[in-house]
């Protein structure tokens, strides 16, 4: 379980996270959209002990943030994947393990990058990887830590968007696989959306949390899921809020016309 209580994270006068308070509940898929500046990265490297909070604390499983990742209980995929070029994948997949002390799982690397549809590319080193290739590779390195709880930033946001689609069910599939705790962040409505059991849009300067959603879409779910009607309204519910002029309440929920 994470729990964050009244976190803000200030850098000389950018507020880039303010009074976040948000549970995340041990097995759930959380997803936090908004637009780009609006602090999700801060707010996720605060959740994974990667910074400070200015003010207020987060708690993974009712312990301080290092503590934690000491005990290699969170996995985390960057924004920017950060594969050791020098490795091979399945030398990348089973590199953070065998770092936090845990008993090396070659076996377990492989059966992963097959999972995530690596097969055959085990010994490639990144460079010879597609971008969505390394970022399925840093992906499979952060589920193989075994860590119960995994923050994603936006992996998939290099990607075209039927690989992100046909890795968006992948991946909720591995969740439910694994039984992780997920927070995925994402600047993508649709993708929020997709994968979500619960989305938080976040707003920025400052970044905080605006509206919370409860995403009921079938599960397991499947790509078939994007056709519903009951998808496009989702949709269209967390854009309405993205997309309200919160500066003017005159305006709020209004229609943006093109110029
Ligand atoms: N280390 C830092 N020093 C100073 N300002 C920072 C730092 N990290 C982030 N910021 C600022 O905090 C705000 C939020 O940044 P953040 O990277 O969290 O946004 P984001 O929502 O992840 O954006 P994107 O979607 O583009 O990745 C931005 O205004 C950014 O300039
Ligand atoms: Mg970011």
């Amino acid at each position: 379980m994470i729990e964050i209580d009244g976190v803000t994270v200030a850098f000389d006068d950018v507020r880039a996270v303010e009074d976040v308070d948000l549970t995340v509940d041990d097995g759930e898929f959380l997803t936090v959209v908004g637009p780009s500046g609006c602090g999700k990265t801060t707010l996720l490297r605060t959740v994974g002990g990667l910074q400070e909070p200015t003010a207020g604390r987060v708690r993974v499983n009712g312990r301080t943030t290092d503590a934690a990742r000491a005990n290699a209980e969170i996995g985390y995929v960057f924004q920017q994947h950060t594969l050791l070029p020098w490795k091979s994948a399945v030398e990348n997949v089973a590199f953070l393990r065998e770092m936090a002390g845990k008993p090396a799982d070659r076996e377990g690397a492989r059966r992963l990058l097959r999972e995530v549809g690596l097969e055959g590319f085990e010994s490639a080193r990144p460079a010879a990887l597609s971008g969505g290739m390394k970022q399925r590779v840093a992906i499979a390195r952060a589920i193989h830590l075994g860590a119960e709880i995994l923050l994603m930033d936006e992996p998939f946001g290099e990607l075209d968007e039927i690989t992100r689609e046909r890795l968006g069910v992948e991946i909720r599939g591995l969740w439910r696989a694994e039984r992780k705790t997920v927070v995925f962040v994402t600047h993508s409505v649709p993708e929020a959306v997709f994968l979500a059991d619960r989305c938080v849009v976040m707003e920025s300067d400052p970044g905080r949390i605006v509206e919370t959603f409860d995403v009921d879409l079938p599960r397991p779910r499947t790509d078939e899921a994007y056709s519903s009607d009951a998808f496009q309204e989702q949709v269209a519910a967390v854009r309405a809020v993205l997309h309200e002029d919160r500066s003017n309440p005159s305006t709020a929920g209004t229609t943006l016309t093109e110029p």
